[in-house]
């Protein structure tokens, strides 16, 4: 299926920009796309051609193993302040489709046929500095991780001056008042002080905040957004898509919101494309395809929602096509022993509190008894609770709520000042202690699945290493463990030779998923007494 064209399916975007401007007139002239310095070809006019015009892109991978079609023959266009979702599976190649737009492909990845047209101009085959030179100006993109565009090492303010800086020249004085303003921008409290803050005195919302500011910084045409809030929880979540829908129309910026959060796209887009397999299955304005689905898949997708799906139901793989359904995971409970009366994991009373450390300055003034020491914070507060054998426990709550802190401490991350863990009727923690001799029957699947797996190996050997450490696999098997994994989760047994960076955001998830079960001694009988335990932080995404 070609890709269709998507404006076409859009009746009222010049209106919609049109109503913004009116209504706010000092914003007029942001809203004007082609501000100086636009690449703008010369004689071209404006209002008819579209702002981003896409068409039978194809980028595939040149691996080892054969080639991967990430895209594959997809078209679209876009009106200046269009908002156009991308959704679809893990691995459909939605963000592969956005790198192939901003021209950020590392080899073996490499755009094989097609065009992209930035308001008339070819940017496919572009010299790298002339796409430098568009990058992060005419077009910008967002990360989920945030952590992807900012710098540990600099102040805030000196990565949005290093940004400014890229496109612009600016006096010391003109960066900081810049820097200050773009905070304020995207509702950063107090920019005046926090321009001087380092990433990782930002929370997870306030990073991506400024990843935001950053893209947002040169007012780009387009902005393209890989699942920028999926690693935030549902409040600030909330609060960053009503701000980026604001900045968008005032801006008169089209944007790309890449996402497989479907409530996230019904309420930010204006058209929908879903993707499948590299191809854009189905395309219209966002009600249209979200309340009348007409490709097979688009209905899967809809019924696989966790508000209408059954609990536990998931979108077969085979929607819509004649694809084989995944292998399903060795589940223990049905080998007969869920014991779901006895609790498998009591947490009896468990408390814990972070000393929070002073800076130089005021470990001085605490020395000269000018001040105190800073409050504890009490992160964990006498938790009590139970989990039975094969039971799935989700722990929610906001930012903050000492949810990480409580998992850690299941985990033996952490040693609880307060309570105790028993596990199978046996205490492994208490207060002060660290834990012992749970190891491979405790395991821990991080939001960031990068934190789990080492860049220089591949996921093959990434799996293999803690089974075959613990003895639960010899070397000789190895092969076939990891092969058996891969493929429970839902991945083709031949990825075992990727290394982590070849993997879509999704599928690396599995990987790590992967990993953590691979700890389970294999059902013997006696490896059955001995199931094991593992603590999620996928997400926080309350669906
Ligand atoms: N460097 C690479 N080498 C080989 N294959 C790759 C590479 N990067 C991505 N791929 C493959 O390209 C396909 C599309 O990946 P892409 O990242 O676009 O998926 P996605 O739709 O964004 O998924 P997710 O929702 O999980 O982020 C996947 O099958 C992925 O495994
Ligand atoms: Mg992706």
């Amino acid at each position: 299926m070609s890709g269709p064209s998507v404006h076409a399916l859009s009746p009222h975007p010049e209106e919609r920009r049109r109503r913004v401007s009116l209504d706010h007139p000092s914003r007029r002239r942001c809203a004007a796309p082609q501000d100086e310095g636009s690449e703008e070809p010369k004689g071209h006019v404006m209002t008819d051609t579209p702002l981003l015009d896409v068409t039978d892109l194809a980028t595939h991978f040149h691996a080892r193993a054969g080639v991967v079609k990430a895209v594959d023959g997809v078209s679209f266009s876009l009106k200046r302040g269009e908002v156009m979702g991308l959704v679809g599976e893990s691995g459909s190649g939605k963000s592969i489709t956005g790198f192939s737009i901003i021209g950020l492909l590392d080899p073996p990845g490499r755009i094989e046929r097609g065009s992209v047209k930035l308001e008339g101009r070819e940017l496919v085959g572009l010299p790298p500095d002339e796409l430098r030179a568009i990058r992060g100006k005419a077009i910008s993109m967002v990360f989920q991780d945030p952590m992807m565009t900012l710098n540990p090492m600099l102040t805030i303010g000196d990565q949005i001056g290093l940004a400014l800086e890229a496109h612009e020249s600016v006096t010391g004085t003109e960066r900081r008042q810049r820097a200050i303003a773009a905070l304020a921008q995207v509702r950063i409290p107090d920019p005046q002080t926090k321009v001087d803050f380092y990433p990782h005195q930002f929370s997870g919302g306030m990073r991506q905040r400024v990843a935001i500011a950053i893209a947002l910084l040169h007012r780009p045409r387009l902005i393209i957004c890989d699942e920028p809030t999926t690693a935030l929880d549902v409040s600030i979540q909330a609060e960053i898509l009503a701000e980026m829908k604001e900045l968008v129309a005032q801006l008169g910026t089209a944007l790309i919101w890449i996402s497989h959060d479907l409530a996230t796209v019904a309420s930010i887009a204006d058209h929908v494309c879903v993707m499948r397999y590299g191809k854009i299955v189905e395309a219209g304005p966002v009600l249209q395809v979200l309340t009348r689905p007409q490709h097979p898949y688009t209905q899967g997708l809809l019924d696989s929602l966790p508000s209408r799906a059954r609990p536990g139901a998931m979108l077969a793989r085979g929607a819509g096509t004649d694809a084989a359904p995944p292998p399903r995971l060795p589940r223990q409970a049905e080998s007969g022993h869920r014991r779901a009366d006895l609790p498998y994991v009591v947490i009896e009373t468990v408390g814990k509190r972070f000393q929070r450390k002073s800076g130089v300055l005021r470990l001085l003034a605490q020395k000269a008894g000018l001040v105190g020491p800073l409050p504890a914070v009490q992160a964990v507060d006498d938790v009590t609770l139970s989990i039975a054998r094969g039971e799935a426990l989700g722990l929610v709550g906001e930012s903050g709520s000492g949810k990480s802190t409580l998992g850690r401490i299941v985990a033996g991350i952490y040693a609880p000042d307060s309570g105790q863990i028993l596990l199978d009727g046996e205490p492994v923690m208490s207060p002060g202690e660290r834990p012992h001799k749970i190891t491979t029957r405790i395991q821990t699947i991080f939001q960031d699945p990068f934190a789990s797996l080492n860049p220089r190996m591949r996921i093959g050997d990434s799996i293999a290493e803690g089974p075959l450490a613990h003895g639960l696999v010899g070397r000789a098997e190895a092969g076939t463990y990891v092969a058996q994994w891969l493929a429970a989760v839902g991945l083709d047994p031949a990825f075992a030779g990727r290394y982590p960076h070849q993997f879509s955001g999704g599928q690396r998830q599995r990987v790590a998923i992967a990993r953590a079960l691979a700890m389970q001694p294999r059902s013997t009988s006696r490896s059955r007494r001995r199931s094991s335990i593992c603590c999620c932080g996928c997400g926080r995404n309350s669906a």
